[in-house]
């Protein structure tokens, strides 16, 4: 039986190190490992563990989550098959598909998630994926896992890319809305700080009244239009500057590349392999 309560991560980069903070708050042992390890301080400094030895990290570890590249993750997996069997293996790579991860890991509990930098603070949305081998006590163990990073929900594996553009690549729009914002701000006279908590403090709490009010965006926004008011005035020269269409077109984008991206990680998979039988 798994306790449940020690997490290795490989591949602690900006993603990794993010859930790693979210699970040590959580109370969860972690053991982080990169291979430069000297830029794990920080980590390390919060009371993990940190290695330059996945394999030491995953030995000792009762889940493993996978944080690297997805090429370097099909790498490292395969050189550890034995060390995975029996546990629980989270994924959180763009790319890499469930299929392969149960090929390579047939004995493991084995998730495919998708989550973001909002993550670090436990505000992060997640949605993840799983096959009909896993079980309920399986599925319930990631949960309790991918709960500390925040918003969870279980998802058909086919929306994984478009949904990377959106809550994935996500909080980088959402920054530069901040910006744009502050600088609007300075524009106007006010101190830098002010805007930037003005900025931040509106997008968050406009963000939970859209989560827990139930009401529709446009009726959210009527209550804060009056007619010939100030609100009206900045959304026609928004409108005007087509943010929607702006927005549209930058999603579509993405997911045009995390698509072709996922296309291209499968068809070098695939040619590897084939090599490798030849
Ligand atoms: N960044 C995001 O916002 C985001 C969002 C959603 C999903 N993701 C997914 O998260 C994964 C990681 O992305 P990232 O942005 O966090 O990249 P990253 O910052 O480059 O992190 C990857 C880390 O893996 C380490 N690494 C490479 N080879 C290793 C090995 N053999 N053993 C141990 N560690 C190794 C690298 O450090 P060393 O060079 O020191 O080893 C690096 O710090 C990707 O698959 C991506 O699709 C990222």
């Amino acid at each position: 039986m798994m306790s449940n309560k020690s997490v290795a991560i490989i591949g602690a980069g900006t993603m990794g190190s993010a859930v790693a903070v979210a699970l040590k708050n959580n109370g969860y042992s972690v053991v982080a490992t990169r291979r430069s390890v000297e830029k794990l301080d920080d980590l390390k400094t919060m009371g993990m563990e940190v290695t330059s030895d996945n394999r030491e990290a995953i030995v000792k570890s009762d889940a493993i989550i996978f944080s690297l590249k997805p090429a370097e993750t099909v790498v490292q997996i395969q050189q550890m098959q034995g060390e995975l069997k029996g546990k629980l293996v989270i994924s959180i790579c763009a790319s890499l598909p469930l299929s392969k991860l149960e090929s390579l890991l047939p004995e493991s509990t084995v998730i495919r998630a998708m989550t973001n930098v909002a993550s670090r603070v436990g505000g992060g949305f997640t949605a993840y994926s799983i096959t009909e081998k896993v079980s309920e006590e399986g599925e319930k163990q990631a949960l309790d896992i991918l709960r500390c990073f925040g918003e969870v929900e279980k998802i058909e594996e086919r929306y994984m890319d478009a949904l990377t553009p959106i809550s994935g690549s996500g909080p980088a729009y959402i920054f530069t809305v901040i910006e744009a914002m502050v600088y609007a701000g300075l524009k106007v006279g006010l101190p830098r700080e002010l805007a930037l908590r003005a900025s931040y403090q509106t997008i968050l709490g406009s963000a939970k009244l859209v989560a827990e009010s139930g009401d529709s965006l446009s009726a959210l926004k009527e209550t804060v239009i009056t007619p010939g008011g100030v609100t009206i005035e900045a959304l026609y020269e928004l409108e005007d500057s087509r943010i929607t269409t702006a927005f549209m077109k930058a999603i579509e984008a993405a997911a045009d590349k995390a698509k072709k991206s996922s296309l291209e990680f499968l068809n070098n998979l695939e040619e590897t392999e084939t090599k490798g039988t030849h």
